[in-house]
């Protein structure tokens, strides 16, 4: 089945983005299941159950999520709630629900994961568990029920870790996709064992900015050490980046291919 991966999608922009694009590239992509990182929709931290509705209308089915996803608290619920499509990472000691989801398909049964890298900078009285060892378990509790095809998402921060990562899965899941840079990485590919891997997918919205936020805040925070609050940039052009992974079964894919598009 075709699985369609949308990067971090990035406040206003970015949901304005998947509203203009997803339609059409749904439909022209053949996606059978489209999945988005929900970390940042709402003004780039967390995401509102209306927001989270609004995209569902736009055509996404299930939402990953980062180190922000529980920050607002209209969402804790629907995190909790296992029949809700929006998990948090598995792995992290503040964020409510187990942190993976089984989507319904026309195609069948398709298993959602979250996990967030352990080396990351967290705030104070956040914490993370082993990804490894965690992903481990949740395989183990997920044996024996038929799923078509297992996504990990995989929020980490270091590139290392992410390869790692990638290569333990190697043959344990369809596919490995990793984000949080809100940059695409260029080694979207299929390991030796059959698992589909890309370190980072990138973001979803403003184009002409630093990861999402205005370039006249950041620039200045970088020359003088600056100490200004995030604006996020919302004037176009504005981009969407996403990975398309073609499955064939819940251990292995047959091709991931890196979608970029612009809205000037
Ligand atoms: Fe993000």
């Amino acid at each position: 089945m075709n699985i369609l991966y949308i990067g971090d999608i990035m406040g206003e922009p970015g949901r304005e983005t998947v509203r203009l694009l997803l339609p059409n590239l749904r439909k022209e992509l053949n996606a059978d299941l489209v999945i988005a990182q929900a970390e940042n929709v709402s003004h780039g931290v967390g995401i509102t159950p209306q927001h989270m509705d609004e995209l569902i209308s736009f055509g996404v089915d299930a939402f990953t999520g980062g180190n922000h996803i529980y920050k607002k608290d209209g969402i804790h619920s629907r995190l909790k709630d296992t029949k809700s499509p929006i998990i948090g990472p598995a792995n992290m000691n503040v964020c409510p629900g187990n942190g993976y989801i089984s989507v319904e398909t026309a195609n069948g049964s398709v298993l959602v994961v979250s996990i967030l890298g352990s080396i990351f900078p967290l705030k104070d009285g956040e914490s993370t568990e082993n990804p490894l060892k965690t992903i481990d378990t949740i395989l183990e509790d997920n044996n024996g029920k038929h799923h078509v095809a297992t996504i990990v998402n995989f929020h980490g921060d270091w590139s290392s870790e992410k390869i790692a990562i990638g290569h333990y899965l190697d043959g344990r899941v369809s596919a490995v996709v990793g984000d949080h840079w809100h940059v695409p990485t260029a080694d979207a590919r299929i390991l030796p064992k059959g698992t589909a891997h890309i370190s980072d997918v990138g973001m979803t919205g403003a184009l002409d900015s630093c990861l999402g936020v205005e370039l006249d805040k950041i620039i200045p925070r970088w020359r003088d050490g600056v100490k200004n609050k995030n604006e996020l940039e919302v004037n176009k052009p504005w981009q969407l980046n996403a990975v398309l992974i073609s499955t064939s079964s819940s251990t292995e894919a047959k091709l991931i291919t890196q979608i970029h598009r612009e809205i000037n």
